[in-house]
Order: structure tokens, then sequence, then C-alpha cells
């Protein structure tokens, strides 16, 4: 049996990568590995590893004895913490890539995904439909962590042949797990707090404009770019991919339709000049042509979604 090791599997993505990829594989196939314990979603779905990706050589050793063929490291510190820590941000982004793709070469791991994102991208990007290749100066350290992980993927692949495919993701919104300290955490807690009947207070501007994606989408699109043909991938550093953009205005707009009561107040943070230096809306001409990319959720389908799915009981309290 090809097995897959998902690295970083209790976060925001792994979580819901793993059951999607459990769910088309078989339980068994995909092993979910993280420093932090297994994430309840994930218990009892197949094999789980504690694992410290900054340790090469465990990696290795796991890779070996499961003979891993296909490895997602969905491990990182995101925009708004690595601000917080840029040091700490930079080695863990990088140094848990580099351990990936040299494990990777030296064990024959046939496929590797690694997300990168819009972050890529800074102030002097195109904030309209920003270009695949798009002048790419990010002013956070997380982005200037993606964009060198970006061409770290392009040199493996020339390099050494590894068939290492990524995604520009946008802010992601899932129900199912909590985001881990990005800029575009605010269209998630939104939800939580309508839920709970609290007032959010948003650390964006009401007008602040970014690309987002739901959850489905964004697991549809790895697993559609990791099954797709290698002669149909044309970008080895990291594609660009669209779903919804919106404001914290729009977003609250349409959650009112749906909770009457809900109240949204503006108090930005630093947080406001990271979501300043990105993109407003993404090209994604490239992936649809090469991979067939089509995303199928809009900003009031999604809104349903949330708020159908998050319960009182799963509500979190947003309040600072
Ligand atoms: P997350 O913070 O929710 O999850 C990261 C996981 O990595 C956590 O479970 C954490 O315990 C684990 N981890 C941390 N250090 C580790 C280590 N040393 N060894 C093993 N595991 C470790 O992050 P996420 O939002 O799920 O993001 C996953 C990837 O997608 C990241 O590369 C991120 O940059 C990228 N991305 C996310 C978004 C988004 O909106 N969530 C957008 C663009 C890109
Ligand atoms: N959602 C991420 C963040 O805000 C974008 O990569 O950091």
């Amino acid at each position: 049996m090809n097995k897959t090791l998902v690295i970083g599997a209790s976060g925001q993505i792994g979580t819901e990568l793993t059951l999607a990829l459990r769910q088309q594989f078989g339980g068994e196939a995909i092993i979910a590995a993280d420093l932090k314990r297994e994430a309840d979603l994930l218990k009892g779905t197949g094999p789980f590893l504690p694992l410290d990706i900054m340790d090469k050589e465990i990696l290795r050793v796991q890779v070996r004895r499961h003979e891993v063929k296909t490895i997602y490291l969905l491990v990182a510190m995101l925009s708004a913490a690595g601000e917080k820590n840029p040091m700490l941000a930079w080695h863990l982004n990088m140094q848990s890539l580099i351990n990936t793709l040299e494990v990777a070469r030296e064990e024959g791991v046939e496929k590797v995904f690694w997300p990168s994102s819009i972050a890529v991208f800074g102030m002097d990007a195109p904030k309209e439909n920003c270009p695949q290749d798009a002048y790419a100066a990010p002013s956070t350290v997380y982005g200037i962590s993606k964009l060198s992980g970006e061409q770290w993927c392009h040199y493996y692949f020339y390099r050494y042949g590894v068939d290492v495919r990524s995604i520009r993701y946008p802010g992601l919104i899932s129900y199912k797990t909590l985001p881990g300290g990005g800029t575009t955490d605010y269209a998630i807690e939104i939800f939580h707090s309508a839920i709970r009947g609290e007032t959010y207070n948003c650390f964006l501007r009401a007008d602040k404009r970014l690309p987002m994606m739901y959850m489905d989408d964004a697991v549809r699109a790895t697993i559609e770019l990791m099954e797709a043909p290698e002669s149909k991938i044309s970008v080895r550093t990291s594609y660009n991919l669209a779903g919804i953009s919106f404001t914290p205005a729009e977003i609250a707009r349409e959650i009112k339709a749906l909770v009457p009561g809900f109240k949204i107040e503006y108090e930005p943070d630093f947080r406001q000049a990271i979501a300043d230096s990105w993109p407003e809306s993404i090209d994604d001409r490239v992936a649809r042509e090469d991979w067939g990319w089509k995303p199928s959720f809009n900003l009031k389908n999604m809104t349903e979604e949330m708020l159908h799915h998050i319960s009182p009981g799963l509500a979190v309290s947003t309040r600072r």
C-alpha cells in the first residue's frame, strides 16, 4: 500500500485534509503526524504519529519505516503570529521545508505538497486580479519564508526531480477547525461571535477586501493538484488560487441576513498593515488551464454552510 504522511495534521487545514484523504484512499494509507496531540476529529479514523518536523533524522526513520511515498507538509507559523516572533517563524517555516525536501530526495518519496500563500505578494503587486507572475516583494517574515520556500520547491524539482507541488492558498474559512495565527482569521471568528450572540470586534477595517476560500474548496484543490498528471503541472514554484474576495462589511451583511441581531465593530490593529500589503483578488487562470481548477463556493453559500454547521456548543468566544 502506498503510504501518505500528513505533517501538521492536527492544524486547521491538516485535520480536514487528512479526513478527506482518508475518505478517498482509506484510513490506514494516510498517516497523520503532528507535534501537538491528535486532533479529536481524527481519532479513530487512521494512524497518528507524534512527530517534530525539525528533527530530520526522526522524519527519515518514519518515512523508511512506513514506506511513505507522498508527504503533505502543513507546518508553518502564519502571518500575524510570525510578526510577533520573526526569527522563530523563519526557522520553523524554512527548516521544516528543507528537512522534508531533503528526506524526500534521499528516501525516494515520490510526491510532496507544501502550501504557499497570497502573502508572497507585497505592496508593489497589483491589488486586483494579481497575476501568477506578479512582482513579489513580501512585507512579512511569513511572506518572505513562503517566497523563499517556493524557490526551494522549484530548485528541488529541477535539480533533483522531486515532484513538489504547491498552491498559494488565500485565507481559509472552516467550521471544523479553528485558525492558527493568521491575518484572515477574522473571517472565521466573525461566525463564532454571531452564533454566540456577541458583538464581533473586527481587527481589520470594514472596507479591507482580501482573497478567501472555503475549506472544502481548498481541500479539493489540494487533492486535485496532487492527483493531476505530471505533464499538466507547469508551475513549480506555487499556483495562484482564487475563491471569493470580500470585505468585513460584506461578510457581516451576509451574516446579518441570516442572524438579524448580529453586530460588528471595527478596531484595526497591527494586522491591518499586513492585510493592506496583500492583493484584494487573485488571477488563477494558470491553475484553471493546467489542472482544471474551479471553485464551488461563493460568499452566500459559504455563509449558509458556516452558520449551519457551527452549533452554539462549538462556538468559541472571540472577545479580546
Ligand atoms: P495551523 O497553525 O492550524 O497548523 C499547523 C500545524 O503544524 C499545527 O497543528 C501545529 O501543531 C503543527 N506543528 C507546528 N510545529 C510543528 C513541528 N515542529 N512538528 C510537527 N508539527 C508542527 O496552520 P494551517 O492554517 O493549517 O496552515 C497549514 C499550512 O497552510 C501552512 O503552511 C500555512 O502557511 C498554509 N496556509 C494557510 C492558510 C490559512 O488561511 N489557514 C492560508 C495560506 C497558507
Ligand atoms: N491565512 C494566512 C494568514 O493570514 C494567509 O497565508 O496568515
